[in-house]
């Protein structure tokens, strides 16, 4: 049985994504300490600060932040649009980290996978969301980095990553992630 909750944010809603494909291999792993789930992140309605300062939030909100509340790390499995996130992924960063000091991303450790159809693998989105956790302060792991380029390749036509190499590879990153949570998870606790 798992321990630790871990939520997915997937950055990209298109039904055959890729970045999906990746989640979806994550969650088909032998279980560990750390139990994954898909957080949906698709019926966010654009952040306006309004709501907050009025606190009516909409039920959408109300449920994803107490779901990021319940989770013990994050990891952000992202496509790249014009070099940086998908703006449904920030949207969700931006929700979860208000109101104003009720930031629910706020001390949990992270790990970002970004892929792309071209070479550099996401590498822009990687590190632009990598920005942005720095100010929610999602302890963000830092080696292993994960960037998937050329994603259709490691793909076969059934929609699994068939690519052995890649398959390894995001097994030893998970493995890298669960010890860094754990790491992450228990200083947390001597506080
Ligand atoms: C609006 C938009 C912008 C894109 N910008 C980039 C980019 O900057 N770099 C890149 O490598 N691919 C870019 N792509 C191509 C994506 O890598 C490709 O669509 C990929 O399949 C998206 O991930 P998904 O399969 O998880 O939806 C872009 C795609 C879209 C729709």
């Amino acid at each position: 049985m798992s321990i630790y909750n871990v939520g997915i944010l997937v950055g990209s809603l298109r039904k055959e994504s890729y970045n999906k494909k990746i989640a979806q291999f994550i969650l088909e792993q032998e279980e560990s300490k750390f139990g994954y789930r898909i957080i949906d992140i698709s019926e966010l309605p654009l952040y306006n600060q309004d709501v907050d300062d009025v606190g009516n939030p909409p039920p959408s909100y109300v449920r994803f932040r107490k779901e990021v509340a319940s989770l013990d790390a994050v990891l952000f499995i992202t496509a790249e649009y014009n070099r940086s996130i998908p703006a449904v992924l920030k949207n969700a960063i931006d929700v979860g980290s208000r109101p104003y000091g009720k930031n629910k991303w706020d001390g949990k450790p992270g790990a970002i996978i970004s892929s792309s159809t071209g070479v550099y693998g996401g590498f822009g989105a990687n590190h632009h969301l990598r920005q942005s956790l720095v100010f929610v302060n999602i302890l963000t792991m830092q080696q292993p980095e994960a960037y998937l380029g050329s994603i259709t390749t490691c793909i076969g036509p059934s929609g699994t990553i068939e690519s052995q190499k890649t398959k390894d590879f995001l097994r030893s990153f998970k493995n890298a992630f669960e010890q860094w949570a754990e790491r992450i998870i228990h200083t947390k606790g001597q506080d």
